[in-house]
């Protein structure tokens, strides 16, 4: 596997991009940070990633492989859903976009996916076997299914429906901010999607991320499952930390496949 990937996390307010080793997980100099151009538009995100990129010291004398997720699901390259970007991502071959933009292959997945490969790998999952839930709690409700390490893509389990009402719409931090919901309040609402949850998957642990994870302690202690939950560990790198893991690793596949 190459020794050194970039990822980038691509957000509805920022776009995050590092220098990731990969065999460690470990981010090699700073995070890079720009915010998101209004309006969120293909075009003008595929060009801060170009930016950003080479800032990280991406050349074509020095290629590295470039990981990019995004809040979307992401199948073939394609994203097929938008949250919070521009509603031009519906249907668009993102990987090819940001690939003409940097020309070079670069591997785009789903941003919770990001997030749980990386834990999973390097943080509060890596000494867990069997099925890791991670649910990455903010504007919207994101989730990923990673399984003795492997991720099963796009699962989008933030949005269930519990009796009828999407349940990103009742317990995402946003809502919580919006309805100015204590933590008992909140805690409330996020018991009834974990005991959903739990019920539908029988996850051998549920890691909590998202910047409110830093916050663990005032919710996580409000919950009764029989699931162990604990808090992620990577903050703000993970989904960024993922994304170059999994460019790098595709990359080595795709270099091993005869073609
Ligand atoms: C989207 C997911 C995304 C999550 C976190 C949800 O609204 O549907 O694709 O992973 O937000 O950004």
């Amino acid at each position: 596997m190459q020794a050194q990937a970039i990822g980038v996390d691509v957000g509805g307010t920022g776009i995050k991009a590092g220098l990731v080793e990969v065999d460690t997980g470990v981010r090699l100099g700073e995070q890079l940070h720009v915010p998101t151009p209004t309006g969120a538009e293909p075009e003008a995100i595929a060009a801060e990633v170009r930016a950003l990129v080479a800032r990280l010291g991406f050349s074509d004398a020095y290629p590295r492989p470039v990981g990019v997720c995004l809040p979307s699901i992401v199948a073939g390259g394609r994203a097929l859903s938008a949250s919070n970007i521009s509603a031009d991502w519906l249907g668009l071959d993102a990987r090819m976009l940001f690939q003409q933009a940097l020309g070079t292959p670069v591997h785009v997945l789903n941003d919770a996916d990001a997030a749980g490969v990386a834990e999973a790998a390097f943080g509060a999952a890596r000494t867990s076997s069997g099925l890791v839930m991670l649910v990455t709690l903010g504007t919207g409700l994101g989730t990923a299914m990673v399984h003795d390490g492997v991720l099963v893509p796009n699962c989008e389990l933030g949005h269930l429906e519990i009796n009828g009402v999407d349940w990103e719409t009742r317990a995402s931090v946003a809502v919580k901010e919006w309805e100015t919901l204590t933590w008992e309040q909140w805690a409330d609402r996020l018991q009834v999607y974990f005991t959903h949850l739990e019920a539908l998957t029988t996850p051998d642990l549920f890691v909590v991320g998202g910047a409110i994870s830093a916050a663990a302690d005032s919710f996580l202690p409000l919950l009764d499952l029989r699931t162990p939950i604990v808090p992620a560990v990577l903050g703000n790198d993970a989904g960024l930390t993922g994304a170059a893991l999994l460019a790098a690793r595709s990359r080595t596949h795709a270099g091993s496949v005869a073609r």
